[in-house]
């Protein structure tokens, strides 16, 4: 039987025009560019258009992602997308994605684990990929959380932005694949965290879409330890050093966790990639875009070893390994 490895071919991220910058905030709640930069790193975010949608942002980062894997859509057999802000309660934000991209074969299906879905979601493909059940696969983070924040809670609306990420995973021969491909993942989720930080609304409850509800300070703790853990896990399951990681593109909710999680890895800075003074947390799409922005750069190469991570509602967790 083959031995197959699921490769990184392309990635690609769209960002919506509209940038709010701190100042802008300024204007509508009580806060102030100082305590939004010192406390999150954070200088603007970008905001969807009215009447753009998760789906709109999603397609085109998964255009720029096929470009950039020098395929067609009609090359990809599976989409998983990761979003907690789906355009609709139904259907799957994914076969909305499918459809835009004109791709009638496959599977298309949403995951739903916040801010932590595209380690999920590389989970996921990653399993279908080896087990050789699908060919090549559509992996994206979409969010338009600025539907979904309270504009008048300070606490949060400061924190989050709009965007997408898309990568291409491809299933190859592990014998050819020259020791590229997803090395681990690592998942974790404890639901008893959940009044930390969740959305105040949905379909059978208050059958309303709700407004995201965040006890910042105490997320702010167990994502430091948890993510360290779930790296720790990760590695291990590799049996790859943390030393031996060449780039560490966590989730970019706050800058002050990214150095925390680094400094207790004990991982360089100039490894870190941080896109959160640009895009704020774009929950799901954080990490593929921040990976975009790296690659783009020439930070990130084929061949270099990536550790990915992320927190979020659940609290679900998770990291990974990847060699580009
Ligand atoms: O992606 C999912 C994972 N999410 C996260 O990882 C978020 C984790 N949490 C955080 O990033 C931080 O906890 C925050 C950035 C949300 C908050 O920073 P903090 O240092 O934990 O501040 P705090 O919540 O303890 O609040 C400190 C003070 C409070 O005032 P008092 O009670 O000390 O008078 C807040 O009312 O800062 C106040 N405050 C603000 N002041 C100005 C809260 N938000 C703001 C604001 N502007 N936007």
């Amino acid at each position: 039987m083959n031995e197959f490895v699921s490769v990184v071919r392309g990635v690609g991220a769209y960002l919506p025009e509209k940038v709010l910058t701190n100042d802008d905030l300024g204007r509508m709640v009580d806060t102030n560019d100082a305590w939004i930069t010192e406390r999150t790193g954070i200088k603007k975010r970008h905001i969807a258009a009215d009447g753009e949608t998760t789906s709109d942002m999603a397609a085109e980062a998964s255009r720029r992602a096929l470009a950039a894997a020098g395929l067609t859509a009609a090359d990809i057999d599976l989409i998983v997308v990761a979003t907690a802000t789906p355009d609709f309660t139904f259907p799957a934000t994914a076969t909305v994605v499918q459809n835009k991209l004109g791709i009638t074969r496959g599977a298309a299906f949403d995951i739903q684990a916040v801010c932590s879905g595209f380690v999920y979601a590389i989970a996921t493909a990653d399993n279908f990929l080896v087990r050789g059940q699908f060919e090549r696969a559509l992996v994206i983070g979409a969010e338009t959380f600025s539907r979904i924040l309270d504009w008048s809670d300070r606490g949060t609306c400061v924190l989050f932005g709009d965007g997408a990420g898309a990568i291409v995973l491809e299933r190859q021969e592990k014998s050819a694949a020259k020791d590229r491909g997803v090395k681990s993942v690592h998942l974790r989720s404890d639901g008893r965290y959940k009044d930390l930080l969740w959305v105040d609304g949905g379909p059978s409850s208050t059958q309303t879409v709700g407004h995201l509800r965040m006890t910042g300070n105490q997320v702010f703790k167990h994502a430091v330890s948890k993510i360290s853990e779930s790296v720790r896990a990760a590695t291990e399951m590799a049996g790859i050093a943390v030393s031996e990681v060449d780039w560490f593109v966590p989730h970019q909710a706050n800058q002050r966790i990214l150095t925390a999680v680094a400094d207790k890895l004990g991982l360089d800075d100039h490894k870190v990639v941080s896109t959160v003074a640009e895009h704020g947390n774009t929950s799901a799409a954080s990490v593929p875009l921040a990976l975009s922005v790296a690659i783009a750069d020439g930070r990130v190469k084929t061949g270099d070893l990536v550790l990915i991570e992320a927190i979020g509602g659940g609290f679900a967790w998770g990291a990974a390994l990847i060699r580009m």
